[in-house]
This record gives C-alpha cells, structure tokens and sequence, in this order.
C-alpha cells in the first residue's frame, strides 16, 4: 500500500514467524515444533480462534460448563489456568497432568495442531471424542478489537497509525498472521476433525442457544438452572466484574492499564466507531472478494437483517 514497505514488517521484537505463522516471542519455534507430537486424550478439548474472535468469552462459558461453575475447590482459578493457551505455555504448566477433561486455548493454525488431533477422526464412529470448537468474529470487529489491544496489551506490537495496523493485518503481517488464512485453512479442513463452528455474533445474539450448541457438542447435560447460572455469568457485564474471566490481574508489566482492559466494548459493529468510510472501503475491496470463498456469512451490525 502507500507505506514504507519495512514498516510492513512486524517487528521481530515482538513476533518470529513458523512455517509461515506469526507467533509471539513468549513461546519458541523449538516448543511450537513439539506440539506437532503433543499426546492428544479422547477426551481433550481444543478452543481455537484467530486473535480477538472471542477466545475468552468462549473459554469461560467452556469452563463454566466443563468444570462445573467453578467449583470442586477450584473456584478461584482463573479461566487462563483452567484452559490453558496450548502454545504459549507461560506458566510452565504441565499439561500431561492437567484434570480430565483437559481443554486448550489456541490460535494454531490447522496444519500446526498437534498430528493426534486429526487421526482421532477415524476412530469418531467407535468413540465419542471431544474435539474442537472454533469460534470466528467479523473481521472488522477483529481488526478494532485487535488495534485497541495492541495498546494495552505490552506483548503485541503497537501501531498507532490505524492505517498502517489495519495494513498489516490484511496482508497477515500480525501475531496470528492472516484472519482469511486462518478461518479458511479451518473451514476448508473440517471434515479432518469433530468441529463445532460458532460464531461471535451468533453468541452475542443468542448466548443461551450458543451455551445448548456447546453442551450438546461435548455430550455435557446441565439442567435448566444449570444453563441459566452459565449463561449469566458468560454475560459481557457479568465477566467484566468476575475476577476469574475478566484477565484484570494480568500484571503491569504484561498490560498497560490505563490504556484497556481485555474486555473492552463487547459489541458487534464497533467497527464503525473507528474505521472511516474511506478505510472501510478500502478493507472490502481487499476482503469481500475473498471472503465470498468462505461458506459463512457475517453479520457485519447487530442491526442488519440477516
Ligand atoms: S484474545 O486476546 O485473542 O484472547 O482475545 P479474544 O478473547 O479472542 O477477544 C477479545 C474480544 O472479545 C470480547 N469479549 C466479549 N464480548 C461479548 N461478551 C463477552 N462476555 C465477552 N468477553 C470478551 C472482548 O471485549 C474483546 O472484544 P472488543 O471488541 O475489543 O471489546
């Protein structure tokens, strides 16, 4: 585009790229290599976003219905010792030895998930196995959910220029690489995994329906009250003030806190709070096309009739 073509470049401060993905330096190419061979158990599962898709949101209604409302001695835990990032193992967690059923976080692209993950498939007709839940959000969204983190958050390199970010994440030159390759890769590979799609506007329109969609994936009954407890503490509002899924005790030097907060607005269209019309324009003509490939349909504004 109209930039310097090195200030293109993330800076390798921040990110290294492996096989062709972007992953951020608080992990390393040899681990990310390893996890090609990670044990895989029947019961494992995998909650896998591109950045800012709603990752949390997913992995605290996740572990709400999997780890039965936070209780069993556990209550507080935080969601992100719960279900760990399986790439970026900050605490040094074995995760050989985390309670079954063990659920991961992950932004790994399709072809880096560890090999277990896919062969489990043949064996789908003799066992029930629990497998991957995938959740995307409309780029836009991403994009504005995306910039804004990457002021608070010190990990992820700040661009101000919102022209400039919103250059580099359509040419995928972002922790997470391409938003189109990573939703594409997973899209036009479900058929190798158990996959469960969702969406973030479909859980922001229906979070009930979503908690039944995702209970009824993992085989999970709840009762009435059950579904009801998950679905309100899985609120924007609600996890905003639990300290187990708001990420608020995230120390300084990882977050600046007086720049964000890792939920920030939780809205559909926020897009238009930030993009201008030119700058709007000018991501569907580099996204439409080929979103027009995808077999999903986004939902663009809450208000829009779909
Ligand atoms: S990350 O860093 O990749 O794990 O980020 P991720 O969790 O995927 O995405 C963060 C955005 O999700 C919003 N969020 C929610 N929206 C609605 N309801 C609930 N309960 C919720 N929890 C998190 C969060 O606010 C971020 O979006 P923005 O648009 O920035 O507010």
């Amino acid at each position: 585009y109209q930039e310097n073509r090195l200030t293109m470049e993330p800076s390798k401060k921040y990110v290294f790229e492996y096989k062709g993905y972007y992953f951020g330096v608080e992990t390393t190419p040899e681990y990310v290599a390893s996890l090609e061979d990670f044990e895989i158990k029947d019961n494992d599962v995998f909650l896998v976003t591109y950045p800012k898709s709603g990752t949390v949101w997913t992995q605290n209604i996740l572990s709400l219905i999997m780890h039965e409302g936070h209780r069993n001695g556990t209550e507080n835990m935080e969601t992100m010792d719960r279900i760990p990032w399986i790439e970026y193992n900050v605490k040094n967690m074995d995760y050989g030895t985390l309670p079954e059923p063990r659920v991961f976080a992950t932004h790994l692209p399709y072809y880096l998930v560890p090999r277990g993950l896919k062969n489990k498939r043949a064996l789908l007709c003799l066992l029930v196995v629990l497998q991957v839940i995938y959740v995307s959000r409309n780029p836009k969204d991403v994009l504005v959910s995306y910039y804004y983190f990457s002021k608070y958050m010190n990990s992820v390199e700040e661009i101000p220029d919102f022209n400039l970010f919103m250059e580099r994440f359509l040419a995928g030159k972002v922790l997470g690489s391409s938003w189109l390759d990573h939703i594409a890769g997973w899209y036009n590979h479900a058929e190798d995994f158990n996959i469960l799609f969702l969406t973030y506007e479909d859980m922001k329109k229906d979070l009930r329906s979503a908690v039944l969609k995702i209970c009824n994936f993992l085989g999970k009954k709840l009762s009435e009250e059950e579904v009801d407890s998950v679905v309100r503490q899985a609120t924007f509002e609600n996890m905003k003030k639990d300290p187990r899924a708001n990420y608020e005790s995230l120390p300084d030097d990882v977050v600046a806190k007086d720049k964000g907060s890792f939920l920030r607005k939780g809205t559909v269209g926020d897009w238009k709070n930030t993009m201008t019309v030119a700058q709007s324009e000018r991501f569907d003509k580099f996204m439409k096309e080929k979103m027009k490939s995808l077999s999903i349909k986004f939902v663009w504004d809450m208000n829009e009739d779909n």
